[in-house]
């Protein structure tokens, strides 16, 4: 992502980069996830029993008859949305390292909401852990000649190299800020981004809530009575039913076509996904960039490289939700820590990234607070 949003050789000075939207790139990741969750549902039928109508009244009965459920989903699609957006406040505010370092607050966020919404108890050694593990990962992210004792003064230049994976600055704003200087709204920012460390906690918790919780029955089903039935029972209920088919009665899910168990998790991305593209395209594309994509479309400067990024970011957070499923939102914190240090690695001979003393004990303190959480 870093590599896509560096300012384009065909710019002109001072003219706008010639640089695709992010706010569009976000909306199509959520059409990507789509797209991926709903092939997931039709490959969850057995190989034999898959079919496009399967998979519509699937789609059908969960989404639009189960709509209580939909609903649900767009509490944390609205919490990642404002989350998201925070993180660009923030980064407007702050430079890029203070935010990245300050940002890692959101370990211990989520361990209280963690606490507090799914009744998880932590022992203390497991707040210790999480403790070295925020302090770990703040050190990882300090850039090289970052002194430790003058904190908000970094140099912006070289720590824009290793962004979080919503890092965005389409303007260039960060680019032409002076290296070295401080922003003058170090106070706000710190608020946003911790807005944004209340936010990510609350969203990625409800999240995990909803995803755990049991599923609800589904819809009664129909299931029309054959004519032996008829002629021996009474009437009954049934068979008053079976005269008067309910409305929906045919995209109701026959026994064969239910939801396989393991789909769940599909259906609740697609939810949220729904939601967050179309919040995303009506609040972000059109509020934000509306007069950028009168003027120039809504794909503008797109290039391969931009699908491969949206590509990444859709499987980045559809990866998420496999590991807030089967894991939890904390080890997440863990997983994604670790990431950070694999991606600085690789940033070695990408971005000429120096691997300094503070980047080594940072990483040894995420490496044992792995293992002390994992104790
Ligand atoms: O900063 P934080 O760890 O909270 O970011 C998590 C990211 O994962 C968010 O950007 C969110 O959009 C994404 N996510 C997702 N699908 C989910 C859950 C989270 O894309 N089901």
């Amino acid at each position: 992502m870093a590599y896509t949003r560096l300012p384009s050789p065909d710019d002109v000075p001072d003219q706008p980069h010639k640089m695709y939207l992010a706010s569009t790139a976000v909306a199509m990741s959520e059409m990507f996830k789509i797209i991926v969750c709903a092939y997931m549902i039709y490959s969850a039928h057995p190989l034999q029993k898959r079919s496009l109508r399967k998979l519509y009244n699937n789609l059908y009965t969960e989404i639009i008859l189960q709509w209580r459920e939909t609903a649900k989903l767009a509490i944390p699609a609205s919490l990642y949305l404002v989350q998201n957006n925070l993180q660009y406040l923030a980064l407007s505010l702050l430079d890029a390292a203070t935010f990245q370092v300050t940002y890692q607050l959101k370990i211990l966020t989520t361990a209280l909401f963690s606490v507090l919404i799914l009744n998880r108890t932590l022992r203390r050694i497991k707040w210790i852990a999480l403790a070295i593990l925020t302090v770990g990962i703040a050190l990882v992210q300090l850039p090289p000649e970052a002194n430790i004792f003058t904190f908000g003064a970094f140099n912006t230049q070289d720590s824009a190299a290793v962004p979080s994976d919503l890092d965005d600055d389409p303007h260039g704003s960060l680019a032409k800020r002076a290296p070295g200087v401080a922003p003058e709204n170090t106070l706000s920012g710190f608020v946003t981004v911790l807005i944004a460390c209340i936010l990510s906690g609350l969203a990625g918790v409800y999240f995990e809530k909803i995803l755990k919780a049991p599923p609800t029955p589904p819809p009664q089903q129909y299931t029309p009575l054959s004519q032996t039935d008829k002629e021996s029972a009474s009437p009954s209920p049934i068979s008053y039913l079976d005269e008067n088919p309910p409305p929906h009665a045919d995209l109701v899910p026959k026994e064969d076509d239910a939801l396989p168990p393991t789909a769940g998790i599909w259906i609740r991305n697609i939810q949220m996904s729904l939601f967050s593209f179309v919040l995303g395209v009506v609040f972000i594309v059109f509020l934000k960039d509306g007069k950028a994509v009168i003027r120039n479309g809504f794909f503008q400067y797109y290039t391969p490289l931009t699908w491969v990024v949206i590509g990444m970011q859709a499987g980045g957070g559809l990866i998420v939700a496999l590991v807030v499923k089967y894991a939890d939102n904390i080890l997440k914190g863990f997983a994604t820590s670790i990431s950070i240090i694999l991606s600085s690695l690789v940033s070695i001979w990408l971005f000429e990234f120096k691997v300094t003393t503070t980047f080594v004990i940072g990483s040894s303190m995420v490496i044992y607070a792995s293992y002390l959480y994992g104790l």
